[in-house]
């Protein structure tokens, strides 16, 4: 009999929570549809009742979704759930995911309830919400620091009033694997219908640990539900990661003895998309998806993948969706060549309008570098989430010189709402100088938070470099991703890119409360 190892997906959620990584509704769908491709289980798209940003952005993947469940957060209170219900009425199958914090701790200073209270708050929201989804979620926030009677008394009842998943949140990160197995497999034998439910476990990485203690989560407690994020994004030191424990339990099946749902190859093109939005980018030497994971560079271990690969190799690059780097397109490839690579690659276009735009970059891309692969073409689609109709500011051109022991000098031309503008500036190096320039016609008054260069292609000065932005205004924080073979022009374009974002109505996802 097969034994199912459900995957799911919070990185449009608990991810999102990360300070600085917040997605516009064009970005969560756009993961969305990645993590459909990647066949996860469950999509948790947001916490409809906490934004109408949010609102929207659960209500659009709902809608855009038909093979994968997708959920919405909820507090435990019948606003919060009619909203998550509200948000999810256009979807395949849908699952509204409540909760209520159930340590002493939170209960006595953040909620001032009292346990019986926070029981019959429990009892009363998962009554109502399956009135309204069959599919119903429970977690007890900081249930690994509750007290296990308490915690044994509200999981009876809510299963009782119908919950089908209960998820056991280590959610400051304090567990260790043993001891967290051990947890779950006490609470599943000490709750008496612990049957109707499947169990499910969320783990936070602060001790770096997350991975580990929902797969003993799994292993030793019986859970069957993984909650996790692509790239481990989420706040402070993230959680599980998505990539990490379905490889494991993959590649170690003589062990977990658990089937998956999901299309590994879809992983590296997950996790690329992930960083390339949030711009939050992935260590080399991460497991799975860093750019190190299938590098071999001592000459013994080279030597030994080339005589036999698996000397030194557990899983292959390509089964996680590594391609080698591949001359796939160039100037002379027309309009249906390059259509027909995005379908390839899985990059589905809303109209031929973004088709066209994108064909457009690719061709003057394409003008500048020789060697065009799926890297870039992935990276010129990358900032699609702002639509041609969101497009306020667009780069036309940018000059600049510096010159040892001179201050360096740029010009940028751009367009604002259809006008044309040239701005220049000094700087202390040719990106502080084009930004400045921008900045000083715009007058956005955002503060950077962050700027990074990432070469998009490993291995070569002729890589397209691809930088990301991040702005904040009056509360807001957007990222900005441009991608050049000049960086000091794929700075620019990210900067305009943030600004676009700032401008449109690219509402900012707000945190879970
Ligand atoms: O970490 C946590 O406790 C959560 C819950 C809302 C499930 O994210
Ligand atoms: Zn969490």
């Amino acid at each position: 009999m097969s034994d199912k190892l459900i995957i799911f997906d919070t990185t449009l959620r608990d991810g999102e929570q990360s300070p600085g990584a917040s997605m516009t509704r064009e970005e969560k769908l756009r993961i969305a549809r990645q993590l459909e491709r990647l066949h996860v289980d469950v999509i948790e798209a947001g916490f409809a009742a906490s934004s109408p940003g949010d609102f929207e952005a659960v209500r659009s993947i709902a809608d855009a979704i038909r093979e994968v469940t997708v959920c919405s957060l909820a507090r435990a209170n019948d606003r919060d759930i009619a909203r998550a219900a509200e948000a999810l009425k256009g979807a395949a199958r849908a699952r509204i995911h409540t909760f209520i914090a159930t340590s002493a701790l939170h209960m006595e200073k953040k909620l001032r309830m009292t346990p019986d209270q926070v029981h019959e708050q429990a009892r009363q929201s998962i009554r109502f919400a399956r009135n309204l989804c069959d599919d119903i979620e429970f977690s007890p926030e900081d249930g690994y620091r509750s007290d296990v009677d308490f915690l044994c008394r509200v999981l009876e009842t809510v299963i009782a009033e119908g919950a089908t998943t209960v998820n056991i949140p280590d959610t400051v990160g304090y567990a260790v694997p043993e001891l967290y197995g051990e947890f779950i497999r006490n609470l599943r034998e000490r709750v008496p219908n612990s049957d109707k439910a499947v169990w499910s476990v969320h783990c936070h990485n602060d001790l770096g640990m997350a991975v580990a203690n929902s797969l003993a989560g799994v292993k030793l407690g019986g859970a069957r539900q993984i909650e996790c994020t692509i790239n481990g994004l989420g706040e402070r030191a993230g959680n599980c990661s998505l990539e990490e424990v379905v490889m494991a339990v993959r590649t170690r099946r003589d062990y977990f003895k658990l089937d998956l749902g999901i299309d590994a190859t879809q992983i590296v093109p997950a996790s690329r998309m992930v960083s390339q939005t949030t711009g939050f980018l992935v260590q080399p030497n991460k497991a799975v998806v860093g750019a190190n994971a299938f590098a071999h560079a001592s000459g013994i271990h080279q030597d030994g993948v080339l005589k036999a690969r698996d000397t030194y190799e557990i899983m292959r690059a390509e089964d996680v969706g590594w391609a080698t780097n591949k001359i796939v397109l160039g100037k002379l490839s027309g309009r249906n060549a390059f259509k027909q690579r995005l379908q390839e690659l899985g990059v589905s276009m809303e109209s031929e309008a973004e088709v066209n735009a994108a064909f457009a970059r690719f061709k003057d891309l394409a003008d500048r570098k020789s060697d065009i692969y799926d890297e870039d073409i992935i990276a010129l689609v990358g900032d699609e989430s702002v639509t041609p109709e969101q497009e306020h500011y667009r780069l036309v051109s940018l000059a600049q010189h510096s010159e040892t022991g001179e201050r360096p000098q740029a010009t940028v031309t751009f367009v604002a709402d259809g006008v044309e503008h040239n701005a220049a500036s000094d700087g202390n190096g040719p990106v502080d100088a084009s930004l400045k320039a921008i900045e000083s016609k715009v007058r956005s008054g955002a503060e950077m938070m962050l700027y990074s260069v990432n070469a998009i292609t490993s291995g070569s000065t002729e890589s397209q470099g691809e930088v990301t932005v991040r702005l904040q205004l009056g509360g807001r924080v957007v990222n900005g991703v441009g991608a050049d073979p000049d960086i000091v022009v794929a700075s620019a374009k990210a900067y305009l890119s943030a600004l676009n974002k700032l401008h449109g109505n690219a509402d900012r996802v707000a945190a879970q409360g």
